[in-house]
């Protein structure tokens, strides 16, 4: 086997080697014709050949100040796995990497689906970094249980005015946490994303009121896209830290699957962090598991 530079493949031969690699990787970006200029002036742009047929490619270089590589690419023809082509490929990379000084290679985002490269980077000491996020579902909306709360809390759904009810609870519950990555959310963005939406039904947002009556947590019966496809989703469930402890999250997502049983769907996902462990466990008794993670992945140099 060869390792050779990229830069004497035609483009349509390497367009042509970028499909055939990643055509069944799950999740993975494909560079277009736009990105072949780009691609190929990385600091390693590689590929490896059997007989002068190209069969794998791996591109990566330095990130931000260089201590950093990022592995933008790597990939093997199915045909051909499984035969340390891979290996070799990440191999050049990190001896470049080394010898440019860097301590670290990191991926992009990699789906726990793709077996394959999950079990490529474990081989070769990648972990994940950062944040972990969990892709969770229940497999049907069948036997709910009643909506259960502490004595003097009460559940009620949106009401026309309750716009900055809704943006204080949800800067106060999720913009604190700097692990959550979560966008900065305005009135407007309130009303261009959830009210304007054909979907949007006062039904669809929960809020949980203290004995007080003061709005404490939420939750929505929303739908997002998965796999290309429109499906049920549990949104932005948050109480506040005050009144946590409570199972009120418990009793929000059950007022959203109610929701979403009524509204005919047959099953319902959601986003969360690992981090969160007690949403988690609340999602894992409601009867929701994990069914992948997106990560990114890093190694020592
Ligand atoms: C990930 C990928 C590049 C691996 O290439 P490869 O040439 O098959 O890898 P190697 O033969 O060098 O495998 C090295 C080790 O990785 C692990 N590994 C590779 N494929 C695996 C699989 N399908 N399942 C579990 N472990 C696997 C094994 O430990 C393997 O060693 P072994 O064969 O002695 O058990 C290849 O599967 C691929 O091109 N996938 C599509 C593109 C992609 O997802 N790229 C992500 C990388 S950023």
């Amino acid at each position: 086997m060869d390792i050779r530079s990229l830069s004497h493949l035609p483009d349509s031969e390497l367009l042509a080697l970028v499909a055939a690699a990643n055509a069944d990787a799950r999740g993975i970006w494909t560079p277009s014709d736009e990105d072949l200029v780009e691609l190929r002036q990385a600091a390693v742009a590689i590929d490896a050949e059997e007989d002068r047929v190209p069969v794998g490619f791996a591109v990566a270089g330095p990130s931000g100040t260089g201590e950093v590589w990022a592995l933008q690419s790597l990939a093997v023809v199915p045909r051909m796995r499984r035969q340390g082509v891979g290996s070799a490929l990440l191999a050049e990379v990190l001896a470049a990497a080394t010898s440019a000084g860097a301590k670290e290679l990191r991926t992009g985002v990699l789906d726990s689906r793709n077996v394959p490269a999950l079990g490529f980077m474990a081989r070769h000491g990648f972990e994940p970094r950062g944040v972990i996020k969990l892709r969770m579902r229940r497999p049907n909306l069948e036997n709910l249980p009643p909506v259960e709360l502490p004595a003097g809390y009460t559940l009620r759904h949106y009401r026309g005015g309750d716009e900055a009810v809704w943006m204080e609870l949800f800067h106060r519950i999720f913009a604190d946490d700097p692990r959550s990555g979560v966008p900065p959310m305005t009135l407007r963005d309130l009303r261009d994303e959830f009210l304007s939406s054909p979907n949007w039904k006062p039904e669809r947002l929960w809020f949980a009121l203290a004995p007080d009556g003061k709005p404490v947590g939420m939750a929505m019966a929303w739908m997002r896209m998965e796999d290309n496809q429109a499906v049920a989703s549990l949104h932005w469930v948050g109480v506040l830290a005050a009144h946590r402890g409570r199972r009120l999250g418990e009793a929000l997502s059950l007022a959203c699957l109610h929701q979403h049983q009524r509204d005919g769907w047959p099953d319902c996902w959601l986003p969360t962090e690992s981090f969160r462990i007690s949403a988690v466990q609340t999602y894992e008794r409601l009867g929701f598991s994990a069914v992948y993670s997106l990560a990114d992945y890093a190694r020592p140099i």
